[in-house]
This record gives C-alpha cells, structure tokens and sequence, in this order.
C-alpha cells in the first residue's frame, strides 16, 4: 500500500469511528448476569433509562454471578475492559480496586452526596480509601421467606411462622398435605444463602457476626450448633429434583403452588411479577421471624474498569447518574424486587414486601451486613464449600463446625 492509500485508509478509519461514535453516543457494553425474566424486565429499565438519558446500552448478559465477575475482571486485566460490570454489594470488587484497574466516581457520588442518602452497609462496601469504587444498583435482603398463599390454605397454616419451631411445624404441615414444603435450589451459593438466612433468623444478628468475626466462643456455642442442625434439617423438607436446580426455578415451584415455601432473596419477587402474582394476594413474603429480625443488606453494584478514553469516562459517568436517579431506582427496583438505595424517592407504588423492607431499613439496628462484606472472596469459597458439603453429605454438625470455624479464620 502506498502513502496515498494508506492516507486514505486513515481517514477511513477515522470517519468510521466518528460515525460510530455517533451512531452509539455514549456507547456503554455491560456485564451482568441478570437472565432469568424478573431480573430481565428488571433491567430493561436500566437500559431504557440510559437510552432516554442519551445513552446506548451494550448488553453483555452472563449466566451466573461466578461466571460473569470473572468474565469482567478477565476483561480488566486483560485490557480490553467492558465499561460497566456488575458485582455484588460486597468484597468481591476490592482486588480489583487495589490492583487499580477500576475508575473511582467520586465526582457523581458528591454531586448526587452519596455519603448522606446511602446506608452505612453501602457506603462501607463501594468506599475504598475514600474513594467511591462503585455505583450501588439497589438493597437486596438475602434472607426472605416466600409462600404460596394457596398451599398454605391447602396445609391449614394459618399465620406466618414467628420462630423456628413454628417454622418446622408449617412444613410439616405441608408434608402431611403432600406439598413440596421447600422450594430448593441445590447449588453451593444458594445452600450458603439458606444457611446464613438461618444463621441470621435463627441464631441472631450478634452470633451472625461474631461467627464471621471468627470469634470461637461463638463458633463453640450451643446456639451456632442449633443454627447448623437446623439448617440441616431442612432437608427432610426438599424434593429430589432440588440438586442443582436454578434459584428461579425453585421460585417457579411456589408460584405454581408446587412447594409451599422458597428463602431467598427478594429477587424472587422478580419471579413473582413476571408470573403477574401479587404480594399479598397470590403470594405471601416475611423477612424473617418476628419483629425485629435482621434485615441482610446485599445487593447489586457496577463497576467502571479504568479507562482513559474520554468517551468511555463520559459514558460511565452518565450511566452511573442514570442508575442512581429517583426515578430510575424506583422503577427498576420496582421489577427487580429490591428496594431503591435512598430513602428521598417516592416508594409508595411498590409491592408490600417492598414497603416492610423500607420500613425495616429505617432502623439502623436491624441492618446486618451480607457475608461478602465481611469475609474476603476467598474466605467467602472456602465457607461455601464447608456448607455444601455438610450439606451433600453424611457430615455431623460437629465436623462442619469444626471445617467451618477453620474457613472462617482465613
Ligand atoms: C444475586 C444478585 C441478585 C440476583 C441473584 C440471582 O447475587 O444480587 O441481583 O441476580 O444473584 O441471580
């Protein structure tokens, strides 16, 4: 090719680039793993909301959470980064802060003075050094019950449990009357979200924490024990099918009134509005036993990988402003069954589990923060594993105590 060509191809080049930039102005590709149909419809409103904001939304969906963080971590290190990806509210994000391969949003987090409107769980997670690392998406609690109004009615159980003993007396009262009283997804992460439910349900916010302090009085006592047999026990309550199953479809056994019950996190209300169930009516939600159980704060964030292009930094600032904006969060969370990361939003369209969460976030002293943003990633694995294997296994709750309290020191 000689100089004139190669000229020619040049300019080219640029002119298709700058059509391009203009035919994908403030062009964003985002890693996330939201595929199931509530958390789909959930995050067309991101992507409609950043379109209506001038943005153009490059979808890059992953199935399951592992997966997709890897996915977008490889991308950073590898240097060719996504502009947002999507992690949970927790220490999953900091070695990648560390090794500084994310962008900080310090800027929209002063203008929008994040420091004032989000919960102290939040703000300890996404802050590193006093910087804002990431951009909080939304307050999932990871330990909720749902149940089918029908099945419960068809069981003869009348309220919702208030304790333990009352718990396992519903589900056998589903047993008798030959419903799936567990709605369970056999899967190391959701084994660990039902056992830290029940650690946090069952054992109390002070034991959950001192357990993940490591603290051995805690991990010794009579009440971790009841906790760890307790959570074992539930597996006289599950189906055959449940190994391996997907969280959604484990969702889908209440709704269709198959099981009576599923813990899990209130991203299953997703589910739930995208079957057109009600809160209230077709399905019922308690976020734990009694008035005054603990609310675990979790949750969604994205993440901006360094960049210095100037176009890909304008994109994550405005997708970063459009995601935390009033109306933005309550209408995603609205789908997403979250709940918005500030208080100074009108809620009063949304469902009633959405308005006890609401209600049960303005007591700083029910908040408990989520296991991932005590433990680092590797330590969070290792107790993953501990748990399932108790789980999968034949082990006494005397040995995956003991596997447990070693994990849990890291
Ligand atoms: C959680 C995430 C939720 C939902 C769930 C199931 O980690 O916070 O938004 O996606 O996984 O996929």
């Amino acid at each position: 090719m000689n100089r004139f060509t190669s000229l020619a191809a040049g300019v080219c080049l640029v002119a298709l680039s700058i059509g391009a930039a203009q035919a994908q102005p403030n062009r964003a590709e985002v890693i996330h793993w939201w595929t199931s149909g509530g958390e789909s419809a959930a995050l067309q409103e991101l992507a409609s909301a950043y379109k209506a904001a001038g943005g153009t939304w490059v979808d890059n969906a992953i199935a399951g959470g592992e997966p997709a963080r890897a996915t977008a971590i490889n991308r950073m290190v590898g240097g060719n980064p996504s502009t947002a990806a999507q992690f949970n509210t927790s220490q999953q994000f900091i070695d990648v802060v560390k090794g500084g391969l994310l962008n900080n949003v310090d800027e929209v987090a002063k203008k929008n003075d994040w420091d004032r409107i989000l919960p102290t769980p939040i703000l300890n997670s996404i802050k590193v050094d006093g910087h804002f690392y990431a951009v909080p998406v939304n307050i999932h609690m990871s330990g909720w019950f749902f149940y089918s109004k029908a099945a419960f009615a068809k069981a003869g159980i009348k309220g919702e449990p208030q304790n333990i003993d009352e718990f396992f007396a519903a589900l056998d009262k589903l047993k008798a009357a030959g419903i799936t009283p567990v709605a369970f997804g056999g899967q190391p992460w959701q084994e660990k979200l039902v056992f830290d439910a029940l650690l946090a349900h069952v054992g109390g916010a002070d034991l959950f924490l001192k357990v993940y302090q490591g603290d051995a009085k805690a991990l010794s006592s009579p009440a971790f024990k009841n906790v760890v047999s307790s959570f074992k026990r539930l597996k006289n309550y599950v189906d055959p099918g449940s190994p391996n199953r997907n969280w959604n479809d484990a969702t889908s056994l209440v709704i269709n009134g198959k099981a009576g019950l599923q813990i899990m996190g209130d991203w299953a209300k997703g589910e739930f509005q995208a079957a057109k169930q009600t809160a209230g009516k077709e399905f019922g939600c308690f976020p734990g036993f009694g008035p005054k159980s603990p609310y675990i704060v979790a949750g969604d964030v994205f993440v901006f990988p360094k960049t210095s292009d100037a176009a890909q930094i304008k994109a994550q600032q405005l997708l970063a402003t459009t995601i935390t904006s009033p109306t933005t969060q309550v209408a995603f969370n609205s789908r997403k069954g979250s709940i918005p990361i500030r208080t100074d939003v009108d809620a009063k369209s949304m469902d009633i589990c959405a308005q006890a969460g609401l209600q049960i976030m303005k007591d700083k002293a029910r908040q408990l923060p989520n296991p991932e943003m005590l433990v680092s990633p590797d330590v969070g694995g290792a107790l993953q594993d501990v748990v399932t294997t108790y789980w999968n296994t034949s082990q006494s709750a005397d040995e995956a105590i003991k596997a447990f309290s070693a994990a849990v020191k890291g």
